[in-house]
């Protein structure tokens, strides 16, 4: 691979606006240099007019999970692809440990189904479904291997739930070897309860999936789950927060200095309730935790908590299921006919979360570019490990670069998505910011609406512990 050189954009870090041309040499930045330099390329990207700026970071996808009886619909490889076409030169998927498995076999099967089929780079955080003994040991073999953060669910009682001593356990081992829990934060027991008298009065609707997973029962669970990181003093990070109750706990643990953080997905900020009615069509929305009521002011103070850092990071939570059959998996969203509760939760998004947040974000004036840039990519990377090598632009990263034309624009539909899936929860959404090339580790992968990438071009990325703190 020769030099590259991304010409005449304005290159945009968490921190920096720069006129400034990248120089690319394999496959890292090399040089930023003024516009006065008489450096050439042997290939040139002409970014005249637009916005250059670090791949993103999606430190939260499920590519092919296995979940509700069916299987998450994008492989590692249309998924990352899609990812590609959207903006996204990195993820952080997450491995599974089911009840009676090893985690360290867990996290094997993973890597054996994401080799020579990514598109992009990626890791693994685990899903400890189990805690034992056992467990705990391989949580240590994981972090060697770079696998530095946990998931745990207080959600989906006999499926991945873990109940308060398996948590402070978990805490306690993850805080012992520096890495980091990741709560999936909802009060699945006492859901569970109103979903079956939902389910006897008749409710059986998609819509009823939000009603009864209540935001109270989100705000009660982060509550716990930073009480319990408290006393063990672990490094927490919620994920796919949705609810203010949930917020207010981040903000206060936060306060009082604690290492807390949150994520958000697009979904939680643009979509609500109402997206959940119209019959059965509102399973393609079931997602958990729920989209919440569009009146009760979730989505201000998302946005609010994105501006005040009180959110760090915005990610996907990339779980999508077909409405139809899927082509190799069969019956996904239909499985929930008559019964809210057995749709597959989860939503398409890999491939729209760039464009989301800067048409959402940056266009419609909520943040500036640079904190764009600090949600999508840099923080991420900080947040699980992989900083500067991934979520900048500086000499010595990889070159994970896409140049953005701030004047063009992207309208969304499943006609022209790239996810293996079929329906896209924003049909007909048109953005502003049209994302143009792709750059992965120096090679130019997306380009002129063209794909040029093929599987294995991304590898695997072990993660250093947390290198983000209050
Ligand atoms: O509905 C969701 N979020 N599906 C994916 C699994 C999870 O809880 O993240
Ligand atoms: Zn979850
Ligand atoms: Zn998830």
């Amino acid at each position: 691979m020769g030099k590259t050189l991304i010409k005449g954009g304005t290159v945009v870090t968490a921190v920096e606006k720069m006129e400034a041309d990248v120089l690319v040499e394999d496959g890292k930045v090399v040089a930023l240099l003024g516009r006065e330099h008489s450096i050439d390329g042997d290939e040139v990207v002409d970014a005249t007019g637009k916005l250059v700026i670090p791949g993103g970071v999606d430190v939260h996808t499920h590519m092919e999970l296995p979940f509700g009886g069916t299987y998450a619909a994008d492989t590692f490889e249309t998924g990352t692809r899609a990812a590609a076409w959207g903006g996204t030169t990195s993820i952080i998927d997450f491995a599974v440990q089911t009840v009676g498995e090893s985690a360290m076999d867990g996290w094997e099967a993973w890597m054996e189904k994401a080799r020579g089929n990514c598109a992009i780079d990626y890791g693994f955080h685990m899903i400890t479904g189990d805690i034992n003994d056992q467990t705990l040991k391989e949580m240590e073999l994981l972090v060697r291997e770079g696998v530095t953060s946990f998931k745990m669910f207080m959600a989906y009682p006999g499926v991945f739930y873990s109940d308060d001593g398996q948590i402070v356990r978990a805490m306690q081992k993850a805080q012992e070897d520096g890495a980091t829990i990741c709560m999936h934060a909802e009060n699945g027991i006492a859901i569970d309860v109103l979903a079956e008298q939902a389910l006897d009065r008749g409710e059986t609707d998609p819509y009823y999936h939000g009603v009864v997973r209540k935001s109270i029962l989100e705000g009660e669970a982060t509550h716990r789950a930073i009480k319990l990181a408290e006393l063990t003093g672990v490094q927490l990070y919620i994920v796919h927060l949705s609810a203010h109750e949930a917020l207010d706990e981040v903000i206060q643990a936060r306060d009082r200095g604690q290492n807390v953080y949150a994520e958000t997905c697009p979904q939680y900020l643009f979509l609500s309730l109402d997206n959940l009615g119209n019959g059965f069509d509102g399973a393609k929305y079931v997602c958990s935790p729920p989209l919440r009521d569009g009146a009760a002011g979730h989505q201000e103070r998302l946005w609010q908590g994105l501006r005040t850092n009180d959110l760090q990071v915005v990610s996907t939570d990339h779980c999508p299921f077909c409405m139809g059959d899927h082509h190799a998996f069969g019956t996904q969203k239909q499985l929930g006919q008559g019964d809210f509760t057995k749709i597959p939760n989860g939503m398409p998004g890999v491939e729209e979360r760039m464009r989301l947040i800067y048409n959402g974000g940056v266009a419609q004036g909520r943040i500036d570019v640079n904190r764009f840039v600090e949600i999508t990519a840099t923080t991420p990377a900080k947040m699980f490990g992989l900083y500067p090598k991934k979520g900048t632009i500086a000499v010595g990263s990889d070159a994970d670069i896409v140049v953005l034309d701030p004047n063009g624009s992207h309208v969304i539909s499943v006609d022209t998505h790239h996810m293996d899936v079929d329906y896209s929860a924003y049909e007909g959404w048109e953005m502003v910011g049209k994302i143009e090339t792709v750059m992965s580790k120096g090679k130019v992968i997306v380009a002129n609406d063209e794909y040029d990438g093929q599987p294995g071009d991304g590898e695997y990325l072990p993660r250093s512990t947390s290198q983000y703190t209050i």
